[in-house]
């Protein structure tokens, strides 16, 4: 059993420790060694037997189980995707709009949540609505769960599109009650949640959730390029799949009796050939997240974030993110007004620590793993103004 306690720090689990101060997991994470034993495990495989005597099939149905237990939905609900664009973009393509149909989304989304719809918006004549982001009195930046919900009452709205946590700002959306709000009017609920799978605790039926996308290489520590999908089991039938191939189908194996029948679970979203070993990876970094468990992950990069914050306060940095519950989350966006960010990234760099410049911002996004005296450094190294 894997436990925070004895993970903390532990160089041998996360080797990224031995040589980084790696504070950009909302970016892409470094692995930890559960998941590259797992794809040097693929390459030996694959390398002296090929697919024989193999379990990769096998395993790439215990993590959709994992994926399941991890959102709390069923394995029947789960595809996997090569990233959160193409999750996005099976849901944009898959309803039947109607001309004028609206779609609510923030104007401070990820552009992954935002192409897809100006697709549709291009090709179906829907509407798009982008909710702005605002300075609230505390001094963090957030888009008003009243605006959304204000903008999502009006009677054409069809879709409400949201990241669970916006990337740059790092405000979380209460997604319970923007999501009790949008199944009462039957509204589609659609998440982006590749900033909060692994690291803020996600439950698509209390948060009524109809579809969510996510990509596994951030706060989940996958490898790039294989993510998962959810559709909510009563959509599943009514979504039709963005991409055609032979997996598709009830029978993908009766290869020459062709029967164009789509699955009735969400496998109908699964075009062709898995990426093998991005899932396996992601199966060995799911595992391990699974074990320390999401809500204890949560706490303990909140820890982190607190100590970073005081630090942060007292050099005189403007911090943007909401601190309050429920906006947390993993990411902690902050600002300098005397130094320029590009030269304190660099800086940061220079000395093997590892931020991120995101939209005139400073972001930090630690993951449980990361010490304390790994957030000083960072401290040490950010000048006074
Ligand atoms: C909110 C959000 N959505 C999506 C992505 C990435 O999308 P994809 O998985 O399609 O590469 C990012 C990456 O930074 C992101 O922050």
């Amino acid at each position: 059993m894997l436990d925070a306690a004895t993970l903390i720090g532990n160089r041998d689990m996360f080797p990224v420790l031995a040589h980084w101060a790696f504070f950009n997991h909302a970016g892409v994470a470094p692995l930890p060694r559960i998941a590259t034993d797992q794809l040097r495990r693929y390459a030996n495989q694959a390398q002296m037997q090929g697919y024989l005597n193999s379990s990769w099939y096998a395993d790439i149905e215990s993590l959709r189980k994992l994926c399941a237990s991890l959102i709390n939905a069923h394995r029947d609900e789960i595809a996997f995707i090569k990233n959160t664009s193409e999750g996005i973009s099976i849901v944009a393509g898959g309803i039947d709009w109607q001309w004028g149909d609206l779609i609510v989304t923030t104007a401070v989304e990820y552009p992954a949540n935002i192409y897809p719809w100006l697709e549709v918006v291009r090709s179906r004549g829907a509407r798009l609505e982008m909710v702005p982001e605002q300075t609230m009195p505390d001094g963090s930046r957030q888009v008003p769960i009243e605006a959304i919900l204000a903008a999502a009452a009006d009677p054409r709205c069809r879709v409400v599109t949201l990241s669970h946590v916006e990337y740059a700002s790092g405000q979380r959306h209460d997604l319970a009650r923007i999501g009790a709000f949008c199944r009462e009017r039957k509204i589609i609920f659609c998440v982006d949640a590749i900033q909060s799978v692994g690291v803020v605790p996600v439950d698509v039926q209390a948060m009524n959730i109809d579809y969510l996308s996510a990509d596994g290489h951030k706060w989940m520590l996958g490898p790039e390029g294989a993510g998962i999908f959810y559709c909510r089991r009563e959509l599943v039938e009514h979504t039709r799949p963005l991409m055609i191939g032979w997996m598709n189908v009830i029978n993908p194996q009766s290869y020459g009796h062709y029967d164009y029948t789509l699955k009735s679970n969400a496998g109908r979203f699964e075009c062709g050939t898995y990426n093998v070993p991005g899932l396996l990876g992601l199966l060995g970094a799911l595992t391990l997240i699974d074990q320390v468990t999401v809500p204890l992950i949560y706490a303990r990069v909140q820890q982190l974030l607190d100590h970073l914050v005081e630090g942060l306060t007292k050099k005189g940095y403007e911090i943007v993110s909401p601190r309050e519950e429920p906006m947390r989350s993993g990411i902690l966006s902050f600002k300098s007004h005397g130094h320029s960010h590009d030269q304190i990234v660099l800086k940061c760099r220079e000395a093997n620590i590892e931020i991120a410049k995101r939209e005139g911002r400073l972001r930090a996004a630690p993951h449980f793993y990361n010490t304390e005296a790994q957030i000083d450094q960072l401290l040490s190294v950010l000048p006074f103004h």
